[in-house]
C-alpha cells in the first residue's frame, strides 16, 4: 500500500487502471465487458470518454468511481488499490473525494431537489461544507425556483441539473459525469460545461462521458472506447 501511495505522491495520477477487466455473470455465462484496460488520469486533467452505445463507458465509469470491483487487474484511485480497501473505506473515498453524476440521475423520489443535493452530506460531510452550500448549488444550476420540487415534478433536464449539483456538494477533487448534458438543450448544456470548466480551472479532475463531439473541445484529452477496449488516448 505504501508503495502505491508513494507513487501517487510522485506522479499525481488520480486514476490508474492496470490491465483491468470487468465481466458480468449472466445466468451460466461470464460476459466480458471491459478487456485489459490501461488508463492513467493525472491530477487536474479533464478527460472525455467517447464510444458507441454498449461499448462499456458506464461500466468503466463505475469502476473508476469505486462502485464496483474489477474482475481482473488493478483499479488505483488516489494511490489506493481499491481491491485492498474494505467496503467502509471505499464508501469514505467515494463520499469525500468523488462526485458522481449518474447517466440515469439516481435521485431519491421522496426528497425535494434541495434535499437530494444535501443527501451525500448526511453520510459524509466534508469539513468546511456549510448548510448554505446546497442552496448555492441549486442556484448555480439554475433551479432556484424548483428547490422544493420532488424529482417526479421536474423535467428530465431539471433532474439532471439536480444530479450535477448533488455531485458537487462535498467539493470533490474528482468529478465523474456520465453524459451530464444528455438531457439538456444546448444553452443549458453550455452553462453546465462552463461550471465544469470553472471546476477544471480550480484544479479539479474531471472525467466525462459524452456522445457529443463538440463537448470534447472542453477536455484536455479524449479516450475512445470500442467493444470494451480503449482504441486511442
Ligand atoms: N449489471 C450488468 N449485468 C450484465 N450485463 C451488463 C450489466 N451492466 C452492463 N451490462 C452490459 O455491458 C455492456 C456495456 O454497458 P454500458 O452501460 O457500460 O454501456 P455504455 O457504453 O455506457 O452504453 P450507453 O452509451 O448506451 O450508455 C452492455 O452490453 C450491457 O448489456
Ligand atoms: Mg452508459
Amino acid at each position: 500500500m505504501d508503495e502505491v501511495n508513494n507513487s501517487f505522491e510522485k506522479n499525481k495520477h488520480v486514476i490508474e487502471l492496470i490491465n483491468m477487466c470487468k465481466s458480468y455473470q449472466v445466468g451460466e455465462m461470464e460476459v466480458p465487458i471491459l478487456k485489459s484496460i490501461d488508463l492513467s488520469v493525472k491530477k487536474g486533467e479533464f478527460v472525455a470518454i467517447m464510444g458507441p452505445s454498449g461499448s462499456g463507458k458506464s461500466t468503466l465509469m463505475n469502476m473508476i468511481g469505486c462502485l464496483d470491483r474489477p474482475t481482473c487487474g488493478q483499479v488505483i484511485v488516489m494511490g489506493k488499490d481499491i481491491n485492498r480497501l474494505s467496503e467502509v473505506e471505499l464508501a469514505r473515498l467515494r463520499g469525500f473525494e468523488i462526485g458522481f453524476v449518474f447517466q440515469t440521475f439516481n435521485l431519491v423520489p421522496r426528497l425535494s431537489a434541495l434535499q437530494n443535493v444535501e443527501l451525500p452530506t448526511y453520510a459524509n460531510k466534508k469539513e468546511g461544507i456549510g448548510s448554505a452550500r446546497a442552496k448555492e448549488l441549486i442556484d448555480l444550476v439554475g433551479l432556484q425556483d424548483r428547490a422544493g420540487y420532488k424529482p417526479t415534478e421536474l423535467s428530465g433536464g431539471q433532474q439532471q441539473r439536480v444530479a450535477i449539483a448533488r455531485a458537487l456538494i462535498n467539493d470533490p477533487s474528482l468529478i465523474l459525469a456520465d453524459e451530464p448534458t444528455g438531457n439538456l438543450d444546448s444553452k443549458t448544456g453550455n452553462e453546465i460545461m462552463n461550471i465544469f470548466t470553472d471546476l477544471h480551472n480550480r484544479g479539479r479532475t474531471i472525467i466525462m462521458i459524452t456522445h457529443d463531439p463538440e463537448l470534447t473541445g472542453y477536455a484536455d484529452r479524449v479516450v475512445h472506447l470500442k467493444d470494451g477496449v480503449i482504441s486511442a488516448t
